[in-house]
């Protein structure tokens, strides 16, 4: 039999990893933290989320590690972490398309003016607010990934007038493109609604901060739904607070659990999801793992490679 295959993660038992793993390659050596590794020098392939640091670079023998979300930023935190093996990560339609409904329902929450009318019905009154056309409300994503390519392309067919901001240069269809440093100020200069779904790295980290959120328009809206470590917390709470935001929805957070004395979880312009975005199910997420370790054992090149340079 090929090597044993770690499930390094306390989110879930497994089984369901295990199970996929063996409809498509046959009966698998599946280990897992909860019940023990067994001789961990049999370990070809760790399947981790959150591992404990140190952990994996003591498996000596590693071939691959598989993130078991999109985000990679929790392995690359490991400073102990093995850099000469492959980081692969899920790219999943299932968790993609889910990580777009989160932003889209937020973004027409605040558009349509949703949390304004449960507060008038509570109140009993009849207030219909000032609309804004769609065509006039523009949406910004930060990041154009797997994600923020499939969320703005959704907004596009809503008829939002949509951007996005990326590292390099892109060309995404309907969505006008920012790239870089020098191309942040016009692209949230454009921004009522600023999603962001950037990965958490080394040049990304703070960057929901003071700044940018002063070179937003006044009124503008943030969807937080990369990682809590991009948001400067006391900087959103004071860019709230002094009216220039209009309010945010947050599922990351600096602290998860976000810890019960939070300013967040009271705020009247904050909304508070606990890291519910997307969530990685293994029906679907397992096809790409599968073609990994089927390419691994084959020699051939992995997909969904992870540079550990730029940190996603
Ligand atoms: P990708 O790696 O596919 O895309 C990342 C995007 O961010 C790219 O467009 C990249 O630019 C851009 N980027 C990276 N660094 C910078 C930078 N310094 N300046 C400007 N742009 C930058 O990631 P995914 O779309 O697959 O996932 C994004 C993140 O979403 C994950 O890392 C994770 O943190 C988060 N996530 C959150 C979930 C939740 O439940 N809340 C669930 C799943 C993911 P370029 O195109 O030039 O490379
Ligand atoms: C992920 C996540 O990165 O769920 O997939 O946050």
């Amino acid at each position: 039999m090929a090597g044993a295959i770690a499930y390094i993660a306390q989110v879930s038992d497994g089984m369901a990893w295990k199970k996929a793993f063996e409809a498509s390659l046959g009966p698998v050596d599946f280990r897992t933290s909860r019940n023990g590794l067994g001789n961990i020098d049999d370990i070809e392939i760790a399947l981790a989320w959150k591992a404990p640091p140190g952990v994996l670079a003591s498996l000596k023998n590693l071939k691959m590690i598989v993130s078991l979300g999109m985000g990679v930023d929790h392995l690359l935190i490991d400073e102990t972490l093995p850099r000469h093996v492959p980081i692969t990560r899920i790219v999943d339609d299932g968790l993609i398309g889910q990580m777009s409904e989160y932003a889209l329902f937020w973004a027409l929450r605040h558009h349509r003016d949703m949390e304004k009318y449960a507060a008038h019905q509570s109140a009993s009154t009849w207030k219909p607010e000032k609309f804004v056309d769609t065509i006039d409300r523009r949406v910004g994503i930060m990041g154009l990934g797997s994600i923020g390519q499939d969320t703005g392309k959704k907004f596009v067919a809503l008829g939002f007038p949509t951007a996005g901001w990326s590292r390099t240069a892109k060309t995404v269809e309907g969505v006008e493109t920012f790239h870089g440093a020098d191309g942040l100020e016009a692209f949230l200069a454009r921004t009522d609604i600023l999603v962001n779904v950037l990965p958490l790295t080394r040049e990304t980290r703070g960057i929901l901060g003071t700044k940018v959120f002063e070179a937003l328009p006044k009124g503008a809206y943030v969807i937080n739904m990369g990682r809590g470590g991009h948001v400067v917390d006391e900087e959103l709470i004071a860019a709230l607070d002094s009216g220039h935001l209009s309010g945010a929805a947050l599922d990351v957070f600096n602290i998860e659990p976000l810890p019960a004395d939070h300013a967040y979880w009271k705020h009247p312009k904050v909304q508070v999801t606990p890291h519910i975005a997307g969530a990685t199910n293994p029906r679907t997420a397992s096809v790409g793992v599968i073609d990994n370790i089927k390419r691994l054992r084959a020699g051939q090149p992995l997909l969904n490679a992870v540079d550990p340079t730029t940190g996603y």
